[in-house]
């Protein structure tokens, strides 16, 4: 496991790129808008209602990110207006209440909303972007805002828990499958102050270490600029910031044993190979 520490001139590489974020006006992607717009970058929000910016270099598109044609116009408004896209930043989520003790609960198909929006939204919003930098023939850089609960135990928010855990299945798998055309990485903030907890479970969060949106929007963007990363998985906790990835992928043999590790080794290489995408 690594502790990162982000150079002070990390964000200077900023300048001038063309940013997609969904979910940006408000919490951890306003935080992640506000840092791009004072970095020099054009900025394009991708959300359900406009935010309260008013930097000349941040612009909105009304985008749901279950709606795979608003998010086409996302794109293709950006693409329009500033020319080929070098980071997207899938990070709209949301959080439901789940009842398991509720019979009305069970017998309807509440949750499946947050199915909708944590991962499938994450799964368009990355298509299109793989689309974009593919067309534009430039490699593009991805990352993905997943949670502790991509990695964690999270009950009671199970469902929740079941889409980040998705999103970096998604994160891990796609990182060979991209190949030349994009880097893809993902942040797994631990509690963050914003509005998606609720007062409720801050409350009882009490004075544990708390993120701030600022401290997970730099670990974003981090890790979208920083040219070395990919396929890595960090988490973000009191806004120290930790590589898993590696340290998961160097324990495989001991819980996998030996031998199972080297031939999963061995399968990925023949079935992953043939199917890398290229410009
Ligand atoms: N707050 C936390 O403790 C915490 C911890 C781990 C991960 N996260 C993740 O961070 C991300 C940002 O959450 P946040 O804490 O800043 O909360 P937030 O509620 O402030 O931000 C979520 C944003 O997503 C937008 N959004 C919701 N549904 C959308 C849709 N269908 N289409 C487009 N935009 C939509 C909202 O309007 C909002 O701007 C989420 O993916 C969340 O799961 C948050």
């Amino acid at each position: 496991m690594t502790t990162i520490t982000i150079p002070p001139d990390a964000f200077d590489a900023l300048k001038g790129k063309t940013v997609i974020i969904t979910g940006g006006r408000s919490g951890i992607g306003e935080a992640a808008v506000n840092l791009l717009a004072s970095h020099g970058a054009n900025v394009v929000y991708g959300d359900i209602g406009p935010g309260s910016f008013i930097q000349p270099n941040v612009h909105f598109k009304k985008t749901d990110v279950t709606d795979f044609g608003t998010l086409q116009e996302l794109f293709k408004f950006t693409e329009d207006n500033f020319g080929p896209v070098d980071i997207v930043l899938p990070n709209a989520g949301i959080h439901e209440e789940e009842d398991w003790n509720s019979e009305e609960w069970l017998n309807s198909t509440a949750g499946s909303k947050v199915v909708d929006v944590n991962y499938t939204g994450v799964l368009y919003t990355l298509k299109l972007a793989l689309l974009s930098f593919k067309r534009s023939g430039k490699q593009g850089s991805v990352t993905i805002t997943g949670s502790a609960s991509s990695y964690l135990d999270s009950s009671p928010v199970c469902i929740y828990a079941g889409t980040k855990h998705g999103v970096l299945g998604l994160m891990r798998s796609a990182k060979t499958v991209v190949g030349p055309i994009a880097r893809i990485n993902l942040v797994a903030p631990w509690m963050v102050k914003t509005g998606l907890p609720g007062e409720g479970i801050l409350e009882l969060w009490g004075d544990l270490p708390l993120n701030s949106p600022l401290g997970v929007a730099k670990a974003i963007l981090y890790a979208a600029v920083e040219e070395k990363f990919n396929g890595k998985g960090f988490f973000v906790g009191g806004d120290d910031i930790i590589e898993l990835e590696e340290g998961i992928e160097g324990t495989r043999p001991q819980w996998l044993t030996q031998n199972q590790s080297d031939l999963v080794q061995e399968g990925w290489m023949k079935l992953s190979k043939p199917r890398q995408m290229n410009f």
